[in-house]
């Protein structure tokens, strides 16, 4: 296929606003889960199925037999992260635009381009010797309740001789990757009350408490100004990288400065200095603050006195540490941190376990030799900041889950102009279909 076809098709994609948080977008999403087994029907898929969900169904599929052929099970979501801030995109968020050799849009690299990526490839190969089966999910930016529960029910779909997921970058231009743990998350809303309604702050300001105020203090309490978490019991379970880990990091196309300066595009750098910044992102916990909501915060002034005020939080974990464990000693800490004049709690809405990946199998070989024949370079393994809820359930039939992508660093994930660079694209389309053919070739794994 042409590559203008290609983009015609993946723009097609890219144009669903398949936004997975936003009740208002279920139907969106619903279409990207039709187009994408659209595709799968092209590709020769028997038993497409929509599971799970009407609105965000998880899309199975299920290539041509190949008897005696290796199975491999392909991963990635056709749901994206909201747009906003709508103002700051040049071109419309839903509206994919190609200029300066890159495809701009929401999705483009997170994750609909690497669906496509991995599809294309497919179709790319006279008559790939696998026995291919998908699980594109519509949940992932949302937690993947609808997948983990398809797994808890019927976990036989994973069984594999090994998993494929694109949905990852290189670690620097030029420089594939795969990934060895992903950080796990824990996601909460932390909400106090000071009063039974919200007060004149004239005629109580100066003796009533402040749910704002309140919630400020609780947060820092949580968090200190070095970046240290003071949830107690917290960084028990945290497992320091060992010191050959360390010392391949360092030799890593990673520059601190760069980081600053190119892609945080900020002033300066937080979070516990004795850590290196590779450390504090890939091997130690964060606690984020995602935004504050109550009081007022209309147009012109308004003299009051906040009743209520909610923060959206979350935490990054890494290995070892356990969701259930971190549910448990956040909300210890917020009753522990809560002076009586005030009534706290939280609500969990959702997360993930962190995940550890071995990557001696065979399978990261043959990827190995496709990324050096396509790219000129095999890829190095590095961490990731990022989580995939459903990584340790996709390896829990035992097939090795190689954790990949064909982004870059600077694609913008979750933020203002995504893109994808279409040499990317079309290296990844020619990569993957490099890796089926090999893994066809291989004796059975
Ligand atoms: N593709 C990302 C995960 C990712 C990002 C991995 C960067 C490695 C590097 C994924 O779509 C994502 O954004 N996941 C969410 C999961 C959450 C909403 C449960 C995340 O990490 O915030
Ligand atoms: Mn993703
Ligand atoms: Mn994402």
């Amino acid at each position: 296929m042409n590559q203008e076809q290609l983009l015609r098709e993946l723009s097609e994609f890219l144009r669903i606003p398949s936004v997975s948080t936003l009740p208002a977008h279920n139907q969106d999403c619903r279409a990207a889960a039709e187009w994408v087994a659209a595709e799968l029907r092209r590709l020769g898929c028997r038993d497409v199925d929509f599971l799970g969900s009407e609105t965000h169904p998880v899309v199975w599929g299920k290539g041509p037999d190949v008897p005696g052929a290796p199975t491999l099970l392909l991963y990635g979501h056709y749901d994206v992260q909201p747009p906003d801030p709508l103002a700051e995109w040049t071109k419309p968020p839903f509206e994919p635009t190609i200029s300066d050799g890159r495809i701009y849009a929401r999705g483009a690299a997170d994750d609909k381009g690497q669906v496509f990526c991995l599809l294309k490839a497919i179709a790319a190969s006279p008559r790939p010797a696998v026995n291919f089966r998908f699980l594109i999910e519509g949940e992932e930016e949302y937690g993947s309740k609808v997948l983990f529960d398809l797994l808890k029910r019927e976990p036989q779909r994973v069984r594999a001789d090994a998993v494929l997921v694109a949905d990852m970058s290189y670690v620097a231009p030029g420089w594939p990757a795969v990934y060895t743990t992903l950080r796990g998350l824990c996601y909460a809303e932390i909400t106090v009350r000071t009063s039974k309604t919200d007060l004149h702050s004239g005629e109580y300001g100066g003796a009533a408490p402040n749910a704002h105020e309140e919630l400020c203090r609780l947060l820092t309490r949580l968090k200190s100004e070095d970046g240290k978490i003071n949830i107690p019991g917290f960084y028990t379970a945290v497992k320091r990288p060992s010191k050959a880990e360390l010392a391949a990091w360092k030799k890593l196309p990673f520059n601190e400065k760069d980081f600053l300066t190119k892609r945080v595009q900020g002033k300066g750098l937080v979070g516990r200095k004795k850590y290196s910044v590779l450390e504090r992102l890939w091997a130690l916990p964060t606690f984020e603050i995602h935004g504050i909501l109550g009081g007022f915060t209309g147009q012109g002034a308004k003299t009051v006195i906040p009743a209520e005020a909610t923060a959206k939080v979350s935490m990054r974990l890494v290995p070892n540490q356990k969701l259930a464990t971190v549910e448990r000693q956040l909300a210890a800490a917020v009753k522990r941190f809560t002076p009586r004049h005030v009534t706290a709690s939280v609500r969990f809405l959702h997360g993930a376990d962190p995940a550890q990946i071995k990557i001696d199998h065979p399978a990261f070989t043959l990827l190995e030799r496709a990324f050096r024949e396509v790219t000129g370079r095999g890829t190095v393994a590095a961490r990731a900041g990022g989580s995939i809820p459903v990584v340790p359930a996709l390896g829990s039939a035992g097939a090795p889950v190689i954790l990949t992508g064909i982004g870059l660093p600077d694609d913008r994930l979750h933020a203002p102009n995504e893109k994808l660079d279409l040499k990317q694209l079309w290296d990844g389309i020619e990569v993957f279909r490099r890796f089926y053919e090999l893994l066809g070739g291989a004796a059975r794994m």
